[in-house]
């Protein structure tokens, strides 16, 4: 089947199983987003003044997390002012869910989300929040540092890499139906520009950010097709970054290489499912998800920065959760912005509250409570001026 008769078959597939959730787009605007969109990793630039930022607080430990790196902001005199918006699952006019209009008009006025954990219960009849809103505004990106942190002591000292996940398709398409009665199929969708826009944005990410290799992760000795397709498109890509190193690797080696040595992996370009369970395996390496930031990167500088653990509801309203995830997830967005100076100031007196080991949460092994540690960060940052 030539190309183009496949992407329809693909379009009618995806309409027909009411994948592509965001709800209200035909097969033409489909082909439009997995086909032209091209990769713009270069930050935008802001002038000079206020930003506004969509916050979403999000469910459990959420609106705490939230408030305290609304503080932390204030103390460090952020340029920007929040618009606080609730993401809950609606159905749309066509029956499909979408997130509520005002988080969507919110989202595409400011470009740039801080976003909080939102539970999805298993038999919630909705998709994940955390999907739909990935999926309605393109961040095809899921970008995870891990970088060790000083003085949270885990069993490695020297993790510094980042994790770099294609964030629309694969596995997570949505793709599934039952054959026949006990027989089930679900479609793991691969796209050449997916695949190569993800690459262009791995590669670009290691120049700008002074790395030095990008490792394409994959599995094409077992899915030739799918993974063959992202494989060749990382090569294709790799052609025109001769100053960063490109190696490829599978799946499984990588697990097993990065749990004996860390060390030797500096940024990593994967699939979507491989990209969600080798982060959180990173993320493990330097104390959990608790301490990890992440960010989704669309096109055009839109993006939804975000704390990846969950909503924790047995502690939540008890002034007892660690904020350390979504704060330098939000240390992350200001880099995003260009605030480099209050990202840097604000990264410091977090690590530096760490290090010092006076003032820490439960799960950082120390007695205080949300707020003090807050307070602390704040006092420093206040400090560092
Ligand atoms: C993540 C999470 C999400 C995912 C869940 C909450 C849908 O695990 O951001 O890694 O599977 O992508
Ligand atoms: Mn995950």
């Amino acid at each position: 089947m030539a190309g183009n008769a496949w992407r329809s078959t693909i379009c009618k597939l995806l309409e027909r199983y009411g994948a592509w959730i965001s709800g209200q787009r035909k097969p033409k605007e489909v082909s439009r987003i997995m086909g032209a969109v091209k990769s713009q990793t270069q930050p935008r630039t802001f002038s000079r003044g206020m930003q506004t930022v969509t916050i979403i607080p999000g469910d459990g430990i959420g609106p705490e997390i939230s408030t305290s790196v609304i503080k932390i902001f204030e103390a460090a005199k952020v340029p920007i002012q929040w618009e606080e918006r609730n993401v809950t699952a609606i159905k749309g006019p066509g029956g499909k869910w979408m997130i509520p209009p005002e988080a969507k008009e919110s989202m595409d006025k400011s470009k740039i989300g801080l976003k909080g954990p939102l539970k999805t219960p298993i038999a919630a009849g909705h998709p994940s929040m955390n999907l739909l809103l990935r999926k309605t505004f393109d961040l095809y990106a899921n970008v995870r540092p891990c970088v060790s942190i000083e003085g949270y002591k885990t069993p490695y000292t020297d993790v510094d890499l980042v994790t770099i996940r294609e964030n629309t398709e694969g596995e997570y398409s949505g793709i599934e139906h039952v054959i026949v009665d006990g027989v089930v199929q679900s479609i793991k969708l691969i796209t050449e520009e997916a695949s190569r826009r993800i690459a262009e944005y791995a590669f670009e990410y290691a120049r700008n950010n002074q790395r030095n290799s990008v490792t394409a992760v994959h599995k094409a000795n077992i899915m030739r097709m799918s993974d063959g397709l992202f494989l060749r498109k990382c090569r294709e890509v790799a052609e025109n970054f001769k100053d960063v190193k490109f190696t490829e690797m599978y799946l499984d080696t990588v697990c097993l290489n990065m749990v004996q040595d860390p060390t030797q992996f500096d940024v990593l370009v994967m699939p979507n499912l491989y990209g969600d369970i080798l982060s959180d395996l990173c993320a493990g390496l330097i104390g959990g998800l608790g301490v990890t930031p992440s960010g989704n990167i669309g096109a055009n500088g839109v993006a939804i920065f975000e704390s990846v653990h969950g909503t924790a509801p047995d502690i939540a309203g008890m002034d007892l959760a660690n904020p350390t995830a979504l704060l330098l997830s939000a240390v992350m967005m200001l880099r995003h912005m260009g605030l480099h100076g209050h990202a840097k100031k604000i990264e410091t007196a977090c690590f530096d509250t760490i290090r010092d080991k006076k003032v820490l949460t439960k799960d950082l092994g120390g007695n205080s409570k949300c707020s003090e540690f807050t307070a602390e960060i704040c006092r420093r940052v206040q400090d560092l001026d």
